[in-house]
């Protein structure tokens, strides 16, 4: 512009150039001097500009900031910004910084929550907006359009390099391997997949454990819940399957349970090999409710990245029912009112979003396979959680307390469980077979204690006979060691074992 400017009319220049700089000395008197002056002009408009451009970078950036009005608990008011919900900021303090994110508004007011401890807030601290971290424009490379929610969300590291790692929910190490070397990002939040392109669920995955590859067969790209009350072996299961389960990337998501479980899982359920192919995101139970619902979201962004690579991607979370939890305290804080069993409506509008990011891409890329665990408190199935997640997942493992007790392990209650997909992935004789399967074991559980009191006198129902014979070689089927593993292709042949004369 200041070429153009200076060649189209140097006398306006001239007029406007600070007096001093002798323009009017170089007056031209013939073509030659003409260029001279015409350079010098040059050289003493570059000298300006880098005068000016050197002030420019000295001065300090217009920072626009709010302030703080009121903590209540977690919650903290702010005025004097206009920042989108979900969008991220920080507070300033005399010695640190505390992150937080805008959860909601009221008029003027923003509601915050912050990512740690609200220790140290001072009445009428600064509240400044802090822009997402993108990864930076490489050239030829096409930006997609920021009009989305998603593109303003919090956009956290993710890549090849973060294998073998343990972060938090903010995406900060938790192991010894120092910081995280590369700066690709992606956001919490992603675009929806559009139905019609995800590709449909058809092959088997082999999970290694014995009566889910072959009673609950469960399909590439298959979400799955695995419920069950405290303490039934939720999270022992989900290990087996961390373990054994053929997968190229392990996406574990730790949200809300106990800080003591993490290193567990990663020292003795992963170990040093699974360590290798998986990301663990850790956001135990002390972390803030944010944290939690982070790290949910932050897993699944992981799991994400890996799928739109073309892997084969299983997800694990731990648990889906502390992520509501964490929404729950979330949501009540602001002040929405609560609706059923004390979960405010929002939660229920949360779960969904989180579980439909898992699953298929398009038709010939990579897939993500998910299984959330679901606390049933006080084993009570209809839990509001519960039954949500069971209506969005595509099947539902339930363990039962009543066999974990009697020392059956997997405690997998198979009546009661089921795979949505499965009749997609095993032949229509096998499918057959389950259905048989769990005919025989259901009626030998009705008719359990009649049997065990010597009751009942054989002959008279033969079904019954014939599922009291099956019955301990359908137990022995279905139990399993917590380090044992079993692939697909012999978990069908021994199911298939069980009934000799109809294969
Ligand atoms: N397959 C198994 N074989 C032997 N013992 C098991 C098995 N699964 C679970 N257990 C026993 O059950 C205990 C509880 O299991 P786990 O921690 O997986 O339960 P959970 O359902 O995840 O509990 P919470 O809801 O409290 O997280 C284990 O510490 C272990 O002793
Ligand atoms: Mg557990």
């Amino acid at each position: 512009m200041v070429d153009t400017g200076m060649n189209s009319s140097p006398d306006m220049i001239t007029s406007s150039f600070p007096s001093g700089f002798g323009l009017q000395e170089a007056a031209p008197a013939n073509g030659r001097e003409a260029v001279t002056s015409r350079n010098l002009h040059q050289e003493r408009w570059q000298d300006l500009l880098h005068v000016n451009r050197d002030l420019v970078a000295q001065s300090a950036p217009l920072l626009v900031s709010g302030r703080l009005t009121k903590v209540t608990g977690l919650v903290m008011e702010a005025v004097g910004l206009r920042m989108a919900v979900g969008s991220t900021c920080w507070i300033e303090l005399p010695n640190n910084r505390i992150e937080a994110e805008v959860v909601g508004f009221a008029g003027d007011k923003l509601f915050l929550m912050p990512e740690n401890d609200v220790q140290g807030l001072v009445p009428g601290a600064r509240v400044i907006p802090s822009e997402p971290v993108r990864t930076p424009i490489a050239i030829g490379q096409r930006q997609p359009p920021r009009r989305r929610s998603a593109d303003l969300a919090r956009h956290l590291p993710v890549g090849e390099h973060l294998l073998g790692r343990v972060l938090d929910g903010a995406g900060r190490p938790l192991d010894q391997f120092g910081p995280l070397s590369e700066s690709k990002s992606a956001p919490l939040q992603s675009r929806p997949i559009n139905p019609l392109e995800r590709a449909a669920i058809k092959d088997a995955l082999d999970v290694g454990v014995r009566a889910i590859n072959s009673l609950l067969t469960v399909g590439r790209g298959q979400r799955m819940g695995l419920f069950s009350g405290s303490g039934v072996g939720k999270s022992v299961l989900l290990g087996m399957m961390a373990r054994y389960t053929s997968a190229d990337v392990i996406v574990v998501g730790l949200i809300g349970e106990r800080g003591r479980e993490v290193k567990e899982f990663i020292t003795d359920i992963l170990g040093k090999e699974g360590l290798a192919r998986s990301v663990v995101v850790a956001a135990p139970a002390d972390t803030s409710p944010l944290m939690r619902l982070q790290g949910a979201a932050y897993a699944t962004t992981i799991a994400e990245y890996f799928r739109d690579q073309g892997k084969n991607v299983l997800l694990i979370m731990d648990s889906l029912t502390r992520y509501a939890m964490a929404q729950r305290e979330i949501a009540l804080a602001i002040g929405e009112p609560p609706a059923t069993k004390g979960y405010p409506p929002s939660v229920f509008a949360k779960l969904p979003q989180l579980v439909e990011r898992a699953g298929n891409g398009a038709e010939g890329g990579g897939s993500i396979t998910a299984f959330y665990t679901v606390l049933t408190e006080g084993d009570d199935q209809q839990d509001p959680i519960a039954d949500s997640a069971r209506a969005i997942l595509d099947g539902h493992i339930v363990l039962s307390r009543r066999l974990a007790e009697s020392g059956h392990y997997p405690a997998i209650d198979i009546e009661a469980s089921i795979s949505r997909a499965m009749n997609h992935l095993v032949s229509p004789q096998h499918f057959q077979q389950v259905q048989r399967f769990k005919h025989m074991y259901a009626h030998y559980q009705r008719n359990h204690d009649l049997i065990s009191v010597g009751a009942y006198v054989k002959g008279s129902d033969p079904l019954l006979d014939s599922a009291i014979q099956l019955y301990p070689h359908m137990e022995h089927f279905l139990k399993q060691g917590m380090y044992e593993s079993e692939r697909y292709v012999s978990s069908m042949e021994k199911f298939s074992e069980l009934f000799p004369n109809e294969s």
